[in-house]
């Protein structure tokens, strides 16, 4: 792939901000729109004094134009249950109006496009592990489906573009991943667990702790984007670690590592959250020779100085 300039969009959330920092080491431009409804600053102040990086504060479901970009990394979107049940609505205009605008911006420049889609689009699936050839098993009514709705419907404008259009597009179903720059408070396992182990508090568990989930450390992930990014694949290849763990199991890794003492409160399960979740990642490494390496103690382990200081800030009086 050789290197221009990129817009990601959401480039100051969890994985957008990471993804600016993969692409400014491989040599690109990266100039970032985002709102930071749900991302912060603090994500890519350490970006702002490189001159390849730009930051437009701008909500993506309004029209926009940067100028002439490469590639665009679509990434914007409210990804965790608490913010996106918070915004449900602009979950719901990110996914189509802003998509429309990000494959609008490629179509423009004749760029290269990939797009952050998810796992939900499986929701509570009736096929173990889930391939990307299984069409899921989604409540079209239900609390979640601000988010698994928009990200079908994300998938669907894609491929359009790409049909009527020959947008060289990209679709990347990402499942759990984690690691520094989450946010604590987000209501997704592996942060709540870790601020909750970290200040003492019991590790709350929604039901019963059986149901399983895998969890991708952030480099695996990006890892993955950037040889999706630079592929031919122009339908969903699943990027995530396929290992699966219990969600009691994860609470224990989490006890382990940061050394707590903490209890395991066990809570009722919400509505419609899936039982079990594992990708099937056979295309991703045919044909990206793809492969997470992080193992979900590695990643806790590797995580832990971020959590510490995020926790550390929010007990901080302002
Ligand atoms: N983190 C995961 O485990 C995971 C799993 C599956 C899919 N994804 C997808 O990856 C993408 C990034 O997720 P994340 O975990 O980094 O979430 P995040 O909330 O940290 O980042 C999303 C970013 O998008 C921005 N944004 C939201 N609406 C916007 C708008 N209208 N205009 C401009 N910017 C807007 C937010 O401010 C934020 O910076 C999302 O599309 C999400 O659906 C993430």
């Amino acid at each position: 792939m050789s290197q221009g300039r990129a817009l990601i969009t959401g480039g100051a959330g969890f994985l957008g901000s990471h993804l600016c920092d993969a692409l400014l080491g491989e040599g690109w431009s990266v100039v970032v729109v985002d709102n930071l409804l749900t991302g912060r600053r603090a994500n890519i102040t350490h970006l702002t004094h490189d001159p390849r990086f730009e930051f437009v504060e701008k909500n993506i479901c309004q029209p926009f134009d940067v100028g002439k970009v490469d590639y665009v990394f679509h990434f914007a979107s409210p990804a965790s249950p608490e913010d996106y049940h918070a915004h449900g609505i602009e979950t719901l205009q990110v996914g189509s109006l802003g998509t429309f605008h990000a494959l609008e911006t490629a179509h423009k420049y004749g760029a290269k496009y990939l797009v952050s889609s998810t796992s939900e689009c499986y929701g509570d699936p009736l096929e173990h592990p889930q391939k990307e050839t299984y069409w899921g098993h989604v409540n079209p009514v239900g609390p979640r489906s601000v988010y698994d709705e928009a990200k079908r419907f994300t998938e669907a404008v894609t491929v359009a573009y790409r049909r009527y259009h020959n947008v060289d597009v990209r679709i990347a179903r990402i499942f759990n991943t984690y690691g520094p720059r989450m946010q604590i408070r987000d209501g997704r396992v592996v942060p709540n667990f870790m601020r909750q182990a970290l200040s003492g508090e019991e590790l709350t568990i929604y039901g019963d702790g059986s149901q399983t989930r895998s969890f991708c450390y952030v480099s695996d992930e990006i890892d993955g984007f950037l040889r999706l990014a630079k592929s031919d694949e122009h339908m969903p290849v699943n990027i995530g670690n396929p290992t699966e763990f219990s969600i009691l199991e994860c609470a224990k890794l989490v006890l382990k590592v940061t050394g707590s003492k903490s209890q395991i409160r066990y809570v009722p399960l919400p509505q419609d959250d899936p039982r079990q979740r594992q990708p099937d990642i056979t295309k991703a490494r045919q044909l990206l020779g793809w492969e997470p390496r992080i193992d979900l103690e590695k990643g806790l382990r590797l995580s832990l100085d971020f959590f510490k200081q995020a926790v550390a800030e929010e007990s901080t009086p302002k």
